[in-house]
């Protein structure tokens, strides 16, 4: 790999900073100082320290991040609205992240951002069934035969037969956690209308064996743990 490429990789500069830095010898590679931009490197086996900082280099990057409301879960946005990429230190923003599925504007939780399109693929491939789990709040009560006709398949407005969904709402009040193994677009929200309720909140908390951290405030991220990280590719 490329040097510069290989410092852009590890987020830690633009492909500009990273040629300025080699210029101005603030680049070494296995101790020697860096000759020039485009040198070849062997990104598993040299050591690279980029101006005094020895460098990580992880092809592909998991995060899990708490969405806010009001933020959209794409890489950017026409009209200029807050993207989960850009609640992202900048370093990181330079690393062509996506994230893993989409939630509404105004849907929160656990949303994964990542660069491994592979692994996301097939994640999100509707043939994998993957479940989701999302708390919602409705504008009344849920019945216990509408959560039987939602085990059993609920027919949306359009005549969208969709795949049995578990739901197991709380002992009190409107609410509860419902199980989806597809994600068709707004489907909670549709299905709900189907059964003439409204959802009026919506949290995803688990996503596969992920769950949501509960130490992450809304719009915050960390890194998925190995383990985490090893449930996504065994599933
Ligand atoms: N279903 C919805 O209606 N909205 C979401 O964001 C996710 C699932």
């Amino acid at each position: 790999m490329r040097l510069d490429k290989y410092i852009v990789a590890c987020g830690v500069a633009s492909r500009k900073e990273a040629a300025q830095a080699v210029r101005r010898k603030g680049v070494t590679v296995n101790g020697t100082v860096a000759s020039s931009p485009d040198m070849k490197i062997d990104e598993n086996s040299d050591k690279v320290v980029f101006c005094g900082e020895e460098l990580v280099y992880q092809k592909y990057i998991w995060i899990m991040m708490n969405k806010p409301q009001g933020v959209i879960s794409a890489t950017e946005d026409a009209r200029g609205q807050k993207t989960v990429i850009d609640l992202l230190p900048e370093r990181l923003q330079r690393m062509e992240l996506f994230p893993c599925g989409r939630l509404d504007g105004d849907t929160t939780g656990l949303m994964l951002i990542t660069n491994e399109g592979e692994l996301a693929h097939r994640l999100l491939s509707p043939k994998r069934h993957v479940d989701k789990v999302y708390r919602f709040e409705s504008a009344r009560r849920i019945t216990e035969e509408e959560i039987e006709k939602a085990a059993e398949g609920l027919v949306l407005g359009d005549g969208y037969e969709c795949l049995p969904a578990d739901i197991v709402a709380d002992e009190e009040g409107c609410g509860g956690r419902i199980t989806l193994r597809e994600g068709k677009y707004h489907q909670i929200k549709r299905m709900f209308g189907a059964m003439d309720n409204r959802i009026t909140g919506l949290k995803r908390v688990k996503f596969a064996e992920i769950e949501l951290d509960p130490s992450l405030a809304p719009g915050e991220w960390r890194y998925l743990a190995d383990h985490e990280l090893a449930l996504l590719r065994n599933h």
